[in-house]
C-alpha cells in the first residue's frame, strides 16, 4: 500500500491558520487535490475535519482523534483513535494507495513513514501559524513537477 501525503504549502512554509482556516482559496489547486485523491481513502486530523465541516465526496473519509468519544454527524466517516490504527485498517482492506491530507500535526507524524509527497508549492507567502514540517531533502527525490499559474506541483518519492 502506497502512503501519499498531499499538501499545499506557501513560500514561507505556511499551510494554515491556528483558527483552522486555510489562508488561500485557489480553485485550480482544489481541483488538483480532488482529481488526485478521488476514489481513494483520505486520512485527516480532527482539526482539519472540523475546518472542512463536511466529508469529501467520492472518498472514504477517515478522521483521527485521541478522544475516544469523538463522533460526527456523518454516517459515512470512520474515526480511529490513532494514526497507526487508521493505516492498519487501510492495509487490511488491501487499499492500493491512501492519502494523508493534513493538517500540521498529522503531516509531522506521517512524514516519517510516507512513501510519496505531492506538494503544491504556492507562488506566494501566506499568513498563518501552522507550517509543513522541514524534511531531509537527501531522502526524498523529486520525480515530477507540474506548473500552474499560482502554484507548482512537486511529486517526491522516498529514496529507499
Ligand atoms: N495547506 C494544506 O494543504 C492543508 C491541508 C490540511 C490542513 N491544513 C491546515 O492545517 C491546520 C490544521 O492542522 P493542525 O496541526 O492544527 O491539526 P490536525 O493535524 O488537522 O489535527 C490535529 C488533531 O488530530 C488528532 N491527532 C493527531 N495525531 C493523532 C494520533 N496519532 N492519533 C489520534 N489522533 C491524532 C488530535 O485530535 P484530538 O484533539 O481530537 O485528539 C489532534 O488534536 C488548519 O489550519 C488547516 O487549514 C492545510
Amino acid at each position: 500500500m502506497k502512503i501519499s501525503i498531499i499538501v499545499a504549502v506557501a513560500k514561507n512554509n505556511v499551510i494554515g491558520k491556528a483558527s483552522g482556516e486555510m489562508p488561500w482559496h485557489i480553485k485550480e489547486e482544489f481541483q488538483h487535490f480532488k482529481k488526485t485523491t478521488f476514489g481513494h481513502t483520505v486520512i485527516m486530523g480532527r482539526k482539519t475535519f472540523e475546518t472542512l465541516g463536511k466529508t469529501l465526496k467520492g472518498r472514504q473519509n477517515i478522521i483521527v482523534s485521541r478522544n475516544v468519544s469523538y463522533s460526527v454527524s456523518f454516517s459515512d466517516v470512520l474515526i480511529f483513535n490513532s494514526l497507526d490504527n487508521a493505516i492498519e485498517y487501510c492495509r487490511e482492506k488491501s487499499e492500493k494507495q491512501i492519502f494523508i491530507i493534513g493538517g500540521g500535526e498529522i503531516y509531522r507524524q506521517a512524514i516519517s513513514f510516507a512513501d510519496e509527497m505531492i506538494i503544491s508549492r504556492m507562488k506566494f507567502e501566506a499568513e498563518g501559524e501552522v507550517k509543513f514540517p522541514e524534511f531531509n531533502k537527501n531522502i526524498w527525490k523529486v520525480v515530477s513537477t507540474e506548473d500552474h499559474e499560482q502554484f507548482e506541483v512537486f511529486r517526491y518519492e522516498r529514496i529507499k
